[in-house]
């Protein structure tokens, strides 16, 4: 099978936000109880933050970390996570059935975002509160100080006022699943209002409405219709979320996934344009993909502690799914979806980061060690900024019902004009060998390979775990060469590629 590419340098979709590799963490099992926060263990800093994830995590280049929740936030009191340790509430967590100390709050988690190298995304409750105490969380986390929640800031010892600029307006609030769960216009009428007031204390901030928590929901998209018609001059984002799974055991139609990712962005983004018409207005909306990734491999495990069977447990395994060769490949087609995507989806968060639908994972006591969808992630947040190409594909393809054909190869590019690099990423979705021209055109003359690195096994449901963390990891690509203009690269059946020219 042959496939051509053209990657013209003048050809480009969008300058890609950096903020298209971000990720989430939620009070939610080991994420942050035992995965970034284990007071005790060997690698612990002084304020009980895990040394070995902080590690990984700055790997991974991370730029935003969405926080405290998720399903979570919605019956989340912000106060209960400020103040003296000893004196913070211990609670019941109604969203996964969990009880939390409360050990970690607003004032560790922004501080562990620190030591990262990320921004702080946070989530206010729209679930079970409201306007008034997102307000007031705002003050807390923002003003200067001499105001009552400022003054209490800097009494709990923080001086400077946190530099969150990104806030969402709840969470999934279309879902009957979460706490508070609201009608499109009840969602949206409270959105609005609490958006007007957040944005009259402080205009500089950003923040985010919830669209839809799938694009298998009854309500969508008139749901983003509604509550952009509510919202659409007071937000900057309309957050989606996406998760895919292959319970059918059905790898070809598994990979082929992301195609409806991209029919979801491209509908959502003609909701925005619709209401932006609608509206005469001269600003744009963008997507924020908040929260996608593979989710299925714990869900039977899960079902006990969600059904409230095993009591109110404190941070119990949950959502730890093991991801295998072919989820590593589910990953970097997403993102690719994502970069060809960037002039409308700003912001994406994989969520989550660490034990839960993660990358990373933790053994209590124990060490930290990468999924196999720690690789395409961290590769598309190392080389994926710049100038997202619109690239010419013709590619072999294969059918699925319901999605028609299947492009067998998909590739996505960023163009680093700066620095003068130009990076594809390419996935081999068939199970057969696939040989690849990609015409350059634009570039200038003596382009060169200055790195090849491929994803490749010959199980699909291959894993790396605590005792055997190298299962599946990148290795030194071959076969790819500059000729004549372009690159020529053989891509076998099933496998990832990162090759970076300088230009
Ligand atoms: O990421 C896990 C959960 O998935 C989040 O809490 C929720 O927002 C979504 O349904």
């Amino acid at each position: 099978m042959r496939a051509t590419v053209t990657a013209h340098a003048r050809f480009v979709v969008s300058e890609i936000d950096p903020r298209l590799y971000g990720s989430f963490i939620e009070h939610l099992g080991r994420a942050v109880y035992t995965g970034i926060y284990e007071p005790g263990h060997p690698t612990a800093d002084q304020t009980g933050m895990r040394g070995d994830v902080i590690e990984l995590v700055r790997e991974l280049r991370v730029p935003i970390v969405r926080y405290p929740g998720g399903n979570f936030v919605s019956a989340y009191n912000w106060e209960d996570g400020i103040g003296p340790k000893q004196q913070r509430p211990t609670r019941l967590d109604l969203a996964w059935h969990t009880t939390d100390s409360n050990e970690v709050g607003v004032h560790e988690f922004a501080d562990w975002c620190d030591a990262v190298g990320a921004e702080l995304m946070y989530a206010v409750n729209l679930g079970s509160r409201g306007l008034d105490a997102a307000r007031n969380c705002l003050e807390y986390a923002r003003h200067p100080g001499g105001s009552h929640w400022s003054d209490l800031r800097i009494a709990n010892g923080r001086a400077e006022p946190f530099n969150i600029r990104l806030w969402c307006l709840g969470n999934e609030m279309d879902g009957p699943w979460q706490i508070g769960h609201k009608t499109a216009d009840e969602y949206g009428r409270l959105a609005h209002e609490t958006a007007k007031a957040m944005r009259a204390f402080d205009p500089s901030i950003e923040l985010v409405v919830c669209g839809s928590s799938n694009a298998k929901m009854a309500t969508y998209p008139q749901w983003e219709a509604t509550v952009l018609d509510h919202t659409y001059n007071e937000v900057d984002y309309i957050s989606l979320h996406m998760y895919f799974d292959n319970k059918a055991s059905d790898t070809p139609a598994f990979l082929a996934e992301a195609i409806k990712l991209d029919t979801y962005i491209s509908s959502v983004s003609g909701v925005i344009d619709f209401i932006k018409a609608k509206k005469r207005s001269a600003k744009t909306v963008y997507i924020s993909f908040d929260e996608w990734n593979v989710w299925y491999h714990s869900n039977e495990q899960d079902r006990a502690i969600l059904e409230g069977a095993s009591g109110w447990p404190s941070s119990p395994p949950l959502l730890e799914d093991i991801y295998n060769f072919e989820d590593a490949l589910q990953v970097a087609l997403i993102i690719n979806t994502f970069i060809r995507r960037s002039n409308v989806v700003k912001i994406a968060c994989l969520a989550q980061l660490v034990n839960v639908i993660a990358p990373i994972m933790t053994v209590p006591g124990g060490p930290a060690w990468r999924q196999t969808t720690f690789y395409p992630f961290l590769f598309a947040s190392h080389y994926g900024r710049g100038k997202a190409l619109d690239l010419r594909i013709d590619s072999p393809s294969y059918h699925v019902d319901g999605l028609g054909p299947v492009p067998s190869l998909d590739v996505a590019a960023v163009h680093d004009d700066d620095a003068g690099y130009l990076t594809f990423f390419i996935v081999n979705r068939s199970g057969e060998a696939i040989a690849t021209d990609i015409r350059l055109e634009g570039f200038g003359s003596g382009a060169t390979i200055v790195e090849h690195r491929q994803m490749a096994h010959a199980d699909l449901k291959a894993a790396n775990s605590a005792a055997d963390p190298e299962a599946v990891v990148p290795r030194p690509g071959t076969g790819a060469e500059i000729r004549d203009g372009k690159l020529l690269a053989d891509i076998p059946a099933y496998t990832y590629h990162v090759v970076r020219l300088k230009v």
